[in-house]
């Protein structure tokens, strides 16, 4: 696709995510040759920086860059003169026209047409001053040029905040304009899960109700919340992780197929599949949501913090940093079919995996262990690490009678040894270069999820009956949470 000449003016410049995602990803794009031929990143914050402080800042001395085999000097040094930096204080509208005066004068000296991409990575109480901001001095793409906002997670705090938020944007930028990012979906195995559903004949037929018995989708990280204690305490691990992330994935596995796969006909589809949701009781919520706090323990030798003597966090939380539920989608694919999901920090491992689990067959002519799990079909789609598919199925033990065991197909990106693949901020970042927003969340479709979880929260909030499971550090979570999955000897998958 052809990218026209334009500048990634980035909001909260001199924060973590800036150094850690968005410019190495640049960086990537810089090196592959994906950047067009006039370009520039301006990065904007309250700091004072001179273009040349901010470049030894953001290149020559970012870490995330060190490791990298195509960061010789020569491409730190080109990639550098790209690299600028202006220092806007974004409560002050008159900032703001220094920042369009140099964009201006950029324009002139580089030409990058009036084209921009302006990326909001601030706390998001700026999102709606930033766009206003822009908007009032002209930069919300009323010039010959185009102009795009990418603005990151979390997209609102509960329903009415998102809904304001989403209001507030587009009395600045139209929806075409508004590009949500949420990372999950510029990974490669997420956007793998569509063509695994939608170009292999011998899936799709078999993907609803007469044949899946359920869907499970794990996000484990092994890490803790880190030196995010004091964002995370205010977030907890609904709103980090399930709204968004994980409920992308719910999207995808269970859209019907679009009439083309373009942006429209994609997030029309997710969209409907969060309509479908079976809205939850506050009955339902103590039945089927359940919360987890980690506790300090001492995981292989090691004595680990429990969550709330993290730096940031309160004496007393009651912030979850794990969470499993059931819920139903009803639609006509769906209807009846379990849904289990789960996330939690601090968990044994990091792993995010979509595991599919087939019907057994209806009259079993082989002699089986016992356990229902042995006799089902399961395709697991795992997203990260190790990422790949696994298809079980049944194979005759080799010898006398038909005795039967399961066994794996396995496929392995990494088996593909010469396919480079970007990172997700990479990948977005050029699809939004390019107008291509299929991999972003519509303001609909993010309404449309928060209505289903907000019950969830107003519940937590106001029912001190509902329980905070406390579970070591290292573990899988509260042991409650196995009481979710129906069926005998049936569990949760525990990859290793
Ligand atoms: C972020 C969350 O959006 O996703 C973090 O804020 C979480 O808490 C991270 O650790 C997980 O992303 P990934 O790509 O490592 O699975």
């Amino acid at each position: 696709k052809k990218t026209d000449n334009q500048a990634l003016v980035i909001f909260g410049a001199s924060g973590d995510l800036t150094e850690r995602k968005l410019i190495p990803a640049v960086f990537n794009l810089f090196c592959g040759g994906f950047l067009p031929e006039s370009y520039a990143v301006i990065g904007v914050s309250r700091s004072e920086f001179t273009d040349e402080e901010y470049r030894i800042k953001v290149v020559f001395n970012n870490e995330h860059l060190k490791g990298k085999s195509t960061a010789t000097e020569e491409n730190l040094e080109r990639f550098a003169k790209l690299v600028f930096y202006q220092a806007v204080d974004t409560k002050n509208i008159e900032t703001y026209g220094q920042l369009k005066n140099r964009l201006e004068q950029l324009d002139q000296e580089i030409t990058t047409k009036n084209n921009y991409i302006f990326y909001l990575a601030t706390p998001p109480s700026l999102y709606q001053t930033i766009a206003n901001g822009l908007a009032e001095n002209g930069l919300n793409g009323n010039t010959d040029g185009w102009s795009r906002l990418i603005v990151e997670k979390p997209f609102g705090y509960d329903l009415e905040s998102a809904k304001a938020l989403n209001k507030g944007l587009l009395c600045s930028f139209s929806e075409e304009q508004i590009y949500r990012i949420d990372h999950y979906l510029g990974k490669e195995t997420v956007q793998n899960m569509f063509v695994t559903r939608f170009a292999n004949s011998i899936f799709e037929p078999l993907w609803n109700r007469n044949y899946i018995h359920r869907i499970e989708i794990t996000a484990a990280e092994h890490v803790g919340v880190e030196k995010r204690g004091g964002y995370y305490d205010s977030s907890g691990a609904l709103r980090d992780m399930i709204q968004n992330h994980l409920f992308q994935l719910v999207a995808l596995v269970a859209m019907e197929p679009p009439v083309r796969p373009d942006a429209e006909s994609i997030r029309n589809e997710k969209l409907k599949v969060f309509q479908s949701l079976r809205a939850y009781t506050d009955q339902d919520i103590k039945e089927n949501v359940i919360r987890g706090q980690y506790l300090n323990s001492t995981v292989r030798g090691e004595a680990v913090k429990g969550y709330r003597e993290e730096e940031g966090v309160q004496d007393q939380s009651k912030t979850e940093t794990y969470v499993a539920m059931k819920f139903f989608i009803d639609n006509w694919r769906w209807a009846d079919v379990p849904f289990y999901i789960r996330t939690g920090k601090s968990m044994p491992t990091r792993v995010t995996e979509v595991v599919i689990h087939f019907k057994p067959n209806h009259h079993h002519l082989f002699a089986h262990d016992s356990s229902l799990s042995n006799q089902q079909n399961v395709l697991v789609i795992r997203i990260q690490p190790n990422e790949g598919i696994l298809l079980k199925f049944d194979m005759k033990i080799p010898g006398a009678g038909f005795n039967t065991e399961q066994v794996n197909m396995d496929f392995k990106y990494d088996e593909l040894s010469n396919v480079y693949v970007p990172d997700a901020y990479e990948r977005l970042i050029l699809d939004c270069m390019q107008g291509d927003a299929t991999l972003y969340a519509r303001g609909d479709s993010t309404e449309a999820a928060w209505e289903f979880i907000d019950p969830i929260l107003k519940a937590w909030e106001n029912d001190e009956s509902i329980p905070v499971y406390g579970y070591p550090a290292g573990t899988w979570g509260p042991e409650n949470a196995d009481n979710l999955i129906d069926g005998e000897n049936m569990n949760w998958r525990y990859p290793c």
